[in-house]
């Protein structure tokens, strides 16, 4: 089996994208062969710093591996290091419409949120689509809020197939059971991010242990005390999600061991909880940070790969869409 992901060099990574993404993406080596990937060119659809992307990038890569992904196993590599990706976007585009694009809840999102609205961050989706399908994706890994993107992928794998002939794999998503959305803490009706949220809310995996615990013990909670997953409970169902994934227990098994505890000492015991899963990812990405050259290698081979895999796909696109070969 397939298995491709994405994810951006944007921001420092935080917990929510530990939850539908890293864990996922170490978890799906059991499942197949993994293609990942960092998707620098996504990020240059919002306003950015050149010094800032280039540091993110490597910091990403490390933090992959800290979490988990085995270059032995697995294919971890840079977007931009492959062509195929922007070519295939472009090739996309002729089977995307602009209304689909509009309607992608993320591009309404964040174009409101900027004066001037690149043409990048609209046509984004049609990049992510040619990722996944440039190498027979079966199955990719990501969190809730990629839902959509997904979607619209298997739309254009599918209508691209109907016009030019069988092509494309049409991928199905992977998400968490639990944790496929995290919530910012202090504002639970949002999704933690590390843009548009609060900087308490958010949890980073890099974040000391004293801040994790301060932001954790300081989270809004709701009224009443019962330590119970419902949907009005929002604060307290987003803590109770967080130690699901920080500990591998079912939401039944928190539930249980916390009946009529009240909430301080179960947000006691979360903080608790992620510290201890971030310790030893910290540890080892303080390390592979220290080895830029060793990442360097290990990117090079992974694009080496990944153009190797892409290659027949993208030669099978041109083909089919008309165009005359070298
Ligand atoms: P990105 O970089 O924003 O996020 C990486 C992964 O983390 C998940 N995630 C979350 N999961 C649960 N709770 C949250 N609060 C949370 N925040 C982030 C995301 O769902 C994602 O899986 N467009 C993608 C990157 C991409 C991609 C792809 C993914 C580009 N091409 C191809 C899959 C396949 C993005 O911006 O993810």
């Amino acid at each position: 089996m397939r298995i491709f992901s994405g994810i951006q060099p944007t921001g420092s990574k935080h917990l929510g994208a530990y939850s539908g993404g890293f864990r996922q993406y170490a978890a799906s080596q059991e499942l197949g062969e993994v293609f990942l990937c960092v998707v620098d060119l996504h990020s240059i659809t919002v306003a950015y710093d050149p010094t800032d992307l280039r540091e993110r990038t490597l910091e990403l890569v490390a933090m992959l591996f800290a979490t988990g992904m085995d270059p032995e196993r697995s294919t971890v590599y840079l977007q931009s290091h492959v062509r195929a990706h922007a070519e295939a976007a472009w090739l996309l585009s002729a089977v995307t419409t602009v209304g689909e694009l509009r309607r992608m809840t993320q591009f309404k999102d964040k174009s409101e949120q900027q004066e001037s609205v690149s043409a990048g961050l609209l046509t984004y989706p049609v990049l992510m689509a040619g990722d996944i399908l440039l190498y027979g994706t079966d199955r990719v890994p990501i969190g809730d809020d990629q839902r959509q993107h997904l979607e619209l992928a298997r739309d254009v794998a599918q209508r691209f197939n109907a016009r030019f002939g069988e092509t494309f794999t049409v991928p199905e998503g992977i998400f968490p059971e639990v944790g496929a959305r995290i919530m910012d803490l202090q504002e639970p009706e949002r999704k933690m991010s590390t843009t548009g949220t609060t900087p308490q809310g958010t949890i980073r995996i890099l974040d000391e242990p004293e801040v994790i615990v301060k932001k954790l013990k300081t989270a809004v909670t709701d009224s009443g005390r019962d330590v119970r997953h419902a949907p009005d409970k929002p604060g307290v169902s987003n803590l109770i999600e967080i130690m699901c994934v920080a500990t591998g227990e079912s939401i039944a098994a928190v539930e249980a061991r916390y009946d009529g505890q009240g909430y301080g000492p179960f947000k006691q015991d979360v903080a608790e909880a992620v510290v201890e899963l971030f310790r030893p990812v910290k540890a080892r990405y303080e390390e592979l940070r220290g080895e830029p050259g060793e990442l360097q290698r290990l990117l090079a081979r992974g694009a080496e790969k990944a153009r190797a895999a892409s290659a027949p796909t993208l030669a099978a696109m041109y083909k089919r869409m008309g165009f005359v070969r070298p």
